[in-house]
């Protein structure tokens, strides 16, 4: 885009002049309706849920978790790339929403399961979201102050919907590929093997989030791709690359719905 002709800073006249932000927003729009005219998802819809959720202990606080929701908005990103029309399901994340999906912000995970019913039927669902597995049931109607005995507020807990186990069992309306994250801190093949089992999804991306490896919150990722067909151990990669690979995968397993239960063709 650019440059423009005019009078410049440095006092001379001519082409130099940064293109009006209009004319730059324009080019890059049209750019990117050429882009989806003809990627391999369109005419999908893929919904995806990212980041935390936040489970109020009282009007002011609540329980999170350090998830920044970078790597569900980079696949939300890389799924619209290819041309799906993308329902973006989003806990309160550090990190924007990007352009051009359908934003669905919630913060408990139960606003994040009805969420998801509202927005299905789609061909694939990815969960990128770090669900918390517990709310409170005695939400305080007012600040929880100190009552000067010492003693800290008895909190109880229920177990959340566990909304990725619950769309993977749809009878009526379940996507085609149902995608889970597992994020372990050991034993990490093994520990999402199970998982893929017990949540009954077709594939679950697994990655190791101890500390040490900096992945929780940081821009890599280092992902192992389980299917009933095996591991695949992606090397570590930039988030967003992780959400290309992904994508691709996803368009190609919905380009043959029979090969859904296998990630197959290159990474
Ligand atoms: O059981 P765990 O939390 O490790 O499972 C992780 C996977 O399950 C992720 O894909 C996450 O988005 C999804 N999940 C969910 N609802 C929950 C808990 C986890 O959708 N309540």
């Amino acid at each position: 885009v650019g440059p423009d002709s005019g009078d410049m800073a440095c006092g001379e006249h001519g082409p130099g002049r940064l293109a009006e932000p209009r004319a730059i927003l324009a080019a890059i729009g049209a750019a990117i309706g050429a882009a989806l005219a003809d990627g391999p998802l369109k005419g999908r819809h893929v919904l995806v849920t990212s980041g935390p959720t936040h489970e109020p202990i009282d009007p002011v606080r609540y329980i999170a978790n350090r998830s920044s929701g970078q790597q569900g908005a980079a696949l939300a990103e890389a799924l619209r790339d290819l041309g799906a029309r993308v329902t973006f399901v989003t806990g309160p994340a550090r990190e924007p929403s990007p352009g051009g999906v359908d934003v669905v912000p919630v913060v408990t995970a139960r606003d994040m399961l009805a969420a998801v019913q509202a927005a299905l039927p789609a061909d694939a669902a990815i969960f990128a979201a770090a669900v918390a597995d517990w709310h409170v049931t005695n939400v305080s109607g007012s600040k929880m102050k100190k009552d000067g005995s010492g003693r800290p507020p008895a909190l109880e807990f229920a177990e959340n919907p566990d909304i990725l186990a619950h769309v993977a069992g749809l009878k009526k309306d379940r996507p085609a590929l149902v995608v889970g994250f597992a994020a372990e801190t050991d034993d990490v093949e093994a520990h999402a093997a199970a998982k893929l089992v017990r949540k009954g999804c077709d594939w679950i991306v697994a990655n190791d989030v101890s500390p040490a490896t900096g992945i929780m919150g940081g821009g890599e990722n280092a992902v192992t791709l389980i299917s009933a067909a095996g591991a695949e151990n992606w090397p570590r990669l930039p988030k967003d690359e992780v959400a290309r690979r992904l994508a691709a995968r996803v368009a190609a397993a919905l380009r043959k719905p029979a090969d859904a239960g296998a990630p197959g063709g290159d990474a």
